[in-house]
């Protein structure tokens, strides 16, 4: 489904704009904080959500989508309960798509996603009854519980790799697939019989061979070792750490850039573009969790602002674009001349 509206076309007041057209209503909502930096929050469905977006302005996007059968969010539209994998990956696909749309040319984009085992055993799973948005594994029959697959019943399905090859096919090239040891992970209870996960990919995709990266900003190479926080934003289980999307902003954008977070939760990408200096635009369908980032965005004393400043502002390249290490017209091809 479309918008028929553009964001850019939106009234210039700073009350909420609820977009008319064929959609689940998307709603659009800015602040700005003390320094002029602007967050702009989208509550809708990611892909018609980004279709408001410009084209061609994000030098990073860092997310991480709902897992396929993992948890249940509690509402209509979620994605991660399609029938298979490949309707999964397809769903995926058209948020992507948007996502490449609106990037930079230059652009990075950051994706950290987990697999899934198929059970194939006809009967709900049982699993962590200590966290809310898992307890549906113990009552309801997923895809991956229904028999006749053509794997093994207890076979990891390998749905990253399935979604790496999915996005290389869309013309995305995958330059890293960066692994997040998550060195205080949980026990799982259910896995009597094998190792304990305790890493997930972040794969690295550019939307283009050549792009801007600030070498000099990356902590790790390809391990990087950070410890999953305890404490919840906005009662969120599935949320990733700062120092995940901070890692993520800093080697891919200039101080004043601009960034993306299609399935925004809890608020960590807002939350870490805004205290390292770059603008920020996140969507999430729950109205739950946009309503608590917004009372955080408030808590910390940001005000409202148009929307339309928030367009302008990510319409135009950060002032420390063209001297940034990371702009690809700065690097230095070795043995070659700048
Ligand atoms: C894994 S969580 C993201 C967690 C986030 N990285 C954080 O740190 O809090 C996935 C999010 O996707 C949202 N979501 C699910 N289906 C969606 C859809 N169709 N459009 C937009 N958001 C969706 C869920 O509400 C959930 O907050």
């Amino acid at each position: 489904m479309r918008s028929n509206i553009t964001a850019l076309e939106l009234n210039d007041d700073s009350s909420e704009v609820e977009l008319s057209g064929l959609l689940p209503e998307p709603k659009c909502k800015a602040y700005t904080t003390e320094e002029g930096r602007v967050a702009g929050l989208i509550e809708g469905d990611a892909a018609s959500s980004l279709r408001m977006l410009p084209s061609d302005v994000f030098n990073v996007a860092v997310t991480s989508p709902p897992y396929y059968w993992v948890r249940d969010y509690g509402y209509d539209g979620q994605l991660g309960h399609e029938d298979s994998v490949d309707a999964y990956v397809e769903q995926l696909m058209t948020v992507f798509d948007e996502v490449k749309r609106t990037l930079h040319p230059e652009g990075v984009f950051f994706l950290n996603i987990g697999d899934t085992y198929y059970s194939g055993n006809g009967q709900p799973h049982g699993s962590d009854p200590r966290c809310a948005s898992r307890n549906f594994l113990r009552k309801k029959v997923r895809a991956v519980d229904v028999s006749g697959w053509d794997i093994p019943k207890k076979s990891m399905i390998g749905i990253p790799w399935k979604v790496a090859f999915a996005m290389q096919a869309r013309g995305w090239t995958l330059r890293s697939n960066i692994i997040w040891n998550r060195c205080n992970a949980f026990v799982e209870p259910t896995a009597r019989d094998r190792p304990y996960r305790q890493y997930e990919f972040i794969f690295m995709f550019t939307k283009n061979r050549f792009y801007s990266f600030d070498r000099s900003k990356l902590i790790e190479e390809d391990v990087w070792n950070i410890p999953i926080e305890r404490s919840r934003r906005a009662k969120h289980n599935a949320s990733f750490p700062m120092e995940l999307a901070r890692r993520c902003i800093e080697v891919a954008s200039p101080v004043g850039g601009h960034v993306l977070d299609p399935f925004v939760g809890s608020g960590t990408t807002i939350l870490s573009a805004l205290a390292n200096d770059r603008n920020v635009v996140g969507v999430d369908m729950s109205n739950e969790y946009i309503r608590s980032i917004k009372e955080t965005l408030k808590a910390d004393g940001l005000q409202d602002t148009p929307w339309s400043s928030l367009s302008n502002t990510i319409g135009q390249s950060s002032t420390e674009w063209d001297n940034w290490a990371g702009n690809r017209l700065n690097f230095r091809k070795p043995g070659k001349a700048k």
